[in-house]
C-alpha cells in the first residue's frame, strides 16, 4: 500500500543542522496569512539560521508571529522585514517584556538556552527552546522547575517527534505491526564547516557533534525504546576539543538495543531503522525531517509506503503542539514531556562523561 500525503518537494539531503552561520541568506517571505483564532502570539528570540527556518514554517502554518528580538537592533529589523513581523526589539529583555507576546521561541546557541529561556519564563512567557534543551541535565532541571513554579510551558523543540510520519510509525508499532522491537539504528552525519570559530566547533558556543546532531538519534532511540539502562559511547575529537564523531550502543528496559552514529565531518545516509520480530520500518534520509518510510514484513514484503507532505520543512508541527498544550493546560508536554527532556540531557551527560567532553566553566558531569 502506498499512502501519499502530498507532492515531495523538500530535497532529501537538506541538512537542517548544517549549522550555517547567522549570515545565511533567507528569501523574503510573502506576507503572513491571517492568524488562526485562538492562536498564541509568538516572539522569536535570536535571528540566526534556525530562527529563520522556524519562522518560515510558522508563517506557513498561519501562526501569529508578533515580534522578534536580537542583541542588535539592525538584525532584529532585518529579520522583521524579511518575515513581515510587526515588532522588532533590540534586546532579548525587551522582547520578553513585550505585552503582545505570549510564547517565546528560543534560538540561541545551547550554552545560552538556560539564561535566555529562563529570562522568558521569568517574564511570564511560555517557551519553546531549541534542542538540546540545555547544555546539561542540571540546567534542564532548573528550567523545568522554573516553568513549573511559574505555571508555564517549557518545551524542547525536538521537532522530529511531532512530524506526521513519526506519528504513523508509532501507530504501526503500537498495533504490533513489526512485532516486538529488538533493535533501533539511526544515523545523523553531516559535513559541516571546519572553521574553529564556527558554532559547531567552538566549545564556548557548545560546539560538538553530540549535542548538535547526536541528540536526534539518541532522542529517537528514547522515543521508540524508552530510557536506556546501559550506555556505551566512543568518540573522536577535532582540533578545538569538540567531538566530531560519536557512536553509542544503548540497552533498553525490554532488552532491545539501539545504536547511533553521528559526525560533523562526513555526510552519511541519515536513515533510521526499527527492526522487530515480525517486520521492520526503514525511514528514508533525512529521517528526522518530513520524509517517507517503508513498513516491511519479516520476509521483506512491502506492507506500507508512507510519503510525507512537504509543507515547509516541518518545524511548525511542534509549534502547533505547543499551542495545543497551552490551550489544554498540559504544561509538562505530552509527545516529549519536559521530564523526558531532562532525562535525555542526563543520557547526554553520561555519554559526555564517558568520552571526556566538558564545556568551559561546567561542573563535573558525574
Ligand atoms: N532544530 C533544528 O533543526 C536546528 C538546526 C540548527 C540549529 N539548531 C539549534 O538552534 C540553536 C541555534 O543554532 P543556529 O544554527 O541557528 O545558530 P546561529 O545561526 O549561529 O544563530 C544563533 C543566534 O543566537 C544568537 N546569539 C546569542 N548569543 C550568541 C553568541 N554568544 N554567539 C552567537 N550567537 C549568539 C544570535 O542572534 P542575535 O544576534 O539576533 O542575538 C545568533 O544569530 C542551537 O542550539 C542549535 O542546536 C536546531
Amino acid at each position: 500500500m502506498t499512502v501519499s500525503h502530498a507532492t515531495p518537494a523538500f530535497p532529501e539531503d537538506s541538512p537542517l543542522d548544517s549549522a550555517r552561520s547567522a549570515e545565511t541568506q533567507v528569501e523574503t517571505h510573502p506576507a503572513a496569512p491571517a492568524p488562526r483564532p485562538g492562536s498564541l502570539r509568538w516572539g522569536i528570540l535570536a535571528t540566526g539560521f534556525i530562527a529563520g527556518q522556524f519562522t518560515s514554517d510558522a508563517l506557513i502554518a498561519g501562526l501569529d508571529v508578533r515580534a522578534v528580538g536580537s542583541r542588535s537592533a539592525e538584525s532584529a529589523q532585518r529579520f522583521a522585514t524579511t518575515y513581515g513581523i510587526p515588532r522588532a526589539h533590540d534586546s532579548y529583555e525587551a522582547l520578553v517584556a513585550d505585552p503582545e507576546v505570549d510564547i517565546i521561541y528560543v534560538a540561541t546557541p545551547h550554552p545560552m538556552h538556560r539564561e535566555t529561556a529562563g529570562m522568558a519564563l521569568e517574564a511570564g512567557k511560555h517557551v519553546l527552546v531549541e534542542k538540546p534543551f540545555t547544555l546539561n541535565r542540571a540546567e534542564a532541571v532548573e528550567l523545568r522547575d522554573l516553568a513549573a513554579r511559574r505555571g508555564l510551558l517549557v518545551m524542547e523543540a525536538m521537532w522530529t517527534r511531532y512530524l506526521p510520519h513519526m506519528r504513523r510509525i508509532r501507530e504501526i508499532i503500537a498495533a504490533g505491526g513489526i512485532g516486538e522491537v529488538r533493535t533501533v539504528f539511526a544515523d545523523h552525519t553531516q559535513s559541516l564547516p571546519t572553521d574553529p570559530e564556527h558554532r559547531i566547533n567552538a566549545l564556548t558556543l557548545g560546539g560538538g557533534a553530540l549535542l548538535d546532531l547526536g541528540i536526534y538519534p539518541i532522542s529517537f532511540a528514547w522515543d521508540i525504546l524508552g530510557e536506556p539502562i546501559s550506555i556505551q559511547a566512543a568518540a573522536h575529537f577535532g582540533a578545538t576539543g569538540a567531538d566530531t564523531e560519536v557512536a553509542t550502543v544503548m540497552t533498553h528496559l525490554s532488552g532491545a538495543l539501539s545504536t547511533t552514529t553521528t559526525s560533523s565531518r562526513a555526510k552519511g545516509p541519515n536513515t533510521a531503522h526499527i527492526v522487530g520480530t515480525e517486520g521492520r520500518i526503514d525511514i528514508d534520509g533525512v529521517w528526522y525531517t518530513s520524509t517517507d518510510f517503508s513498513h516491511r514484513a519479516a520476509d521483506g514484503t512491502l506492507l506500507e509506503r508512507y510519503e510525507s507532505a512537504r509543507d515547509g520543512v516541518g518545524m511548525q508541527h511542534q509549534a502547533l503542539a505547543a499551542e495545543d498544550y497551552v490551550a489544554r493546560g498540559v504544561l509538562g508536554g505530552e509527545r516529549l514531556s519536559v521530564d523526558d527532556s531532562v532525562r535525555i540531557m542526563g543520557t547526554l551527560d553520561e555519554i559526555r562523561a564517558q568520552i571526556g567532553l566538558r564545556y568551559p566553566g561546567e561542573p563535573r558531569l558525574r
